[in-house]
């Protein structure tokens, strides 16, 4: 059985005050057994979040994709996880569009993550004239194209594959539930083309881009939707609940 997953990831938002009193407002609601919750808030929250949930898993939301040394304003994947962290995300469009990030560099987080023995949250999807093209799917397999390529199914599955068509984040325009199943089976079955049927039926791909609690339960019936990432409605605690509650 594949893991159902909510993650939300809270961007660059909430002051400490504001921070401090969702992280304790969601750690006190009852979700259900069955569902693993994440939140991924500003780095700068992490080290005094973590002594404090108990009730899901706090993630960083980036990562170098170096080691060590002279690069500033970043932190490392073994500095992650020496705060036992156990997920980061890499990939998310916002870094692709707004700091220039590549196909390479991403790779090259993931793999730092890897090494440390954590679970990269590995953002895929395309632009809005990919999909008026009709070359959604051609993009997201380029996107993938270096873990199917590089990787052994051991690390692959520590993967969380997150689909978050561009055109759909913070905008208020949901990929169709059909939309996102087509997407969710292609990216399953070029997992399974490469690896086997047993390592694609297990690794849990996520949706992004405008879930909300009314179109939450649609999307997360679909048969290869495995759960959400989660943008502007994480930041509420009573949206982000009724989410997780979608299943
Ligand atoms: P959104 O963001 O839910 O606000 O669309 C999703 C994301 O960027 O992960």
């Amino acid at each position: 059985m594949r893991k159902k997953i909510v993650a939300g990831n809270w961007k660059m938002n909430l002051n400490r005050k504001a921070a401090f009193q969702l992280i304790e407002t969601i750690d006190s609601l009852k979700f259900s057994n069955n569902v693993e919750v994440i939140i991924a808030p500003p780095s700068i929250y992490l080290e005094s979040f973590l002594g404090k949930v108990k009730n899901f898993n706090i993630s960083s939301q980036d990562v170098s994709a170096n080691d060590n040394g002279a690069y500033t304003g970043e932190f490392s994947a073994a500095m992650l996880s020496s705060l036992s962290l156990k997920y980061s995300i890499v990939g998310h469009s916002e870094r692709r569009l707004y700091h220039g990030e590549t196909e390479e560099m991403i790779f090259n987080k993931a793999k730092q993550l890897l090494k440390s023995n954590m679970s990269p949250i590995y953002c895929c999807g395309e632009l809005l004239e990919d999909r008026k093209s009709e070359n959604h799917f051609k993009v997201v397999a380029s996107q993938l194209q270096p873990l199917l390529d590089n990787l052994n199914s051991d690390e692959l599955e520590k993967f969380i594959i997150a689909y978050e068509p561009v055109w759909a984040i913070g905008t208020g325009l949901t990929a169709k539930p059909s939309d996102a199943q087509d997407m969710h089976s292609y990216i399953r079955a070029l997992i399974k083309e490469k690896f086997s049927s047993s390592i694609a039926d297990q690794i849990s791909i996520i949706y992004g881009g405008s879930c909300k609690p009314d179109n939450a339960k649609e999307l997360f019936s679909m048969e290869d939707v495995d759960g959400g990432l989660i943008g502007g409605a994480s930041l509420d605690a009573d949206s982000f609940s009724a989410i997780i509650n979608s299943f």
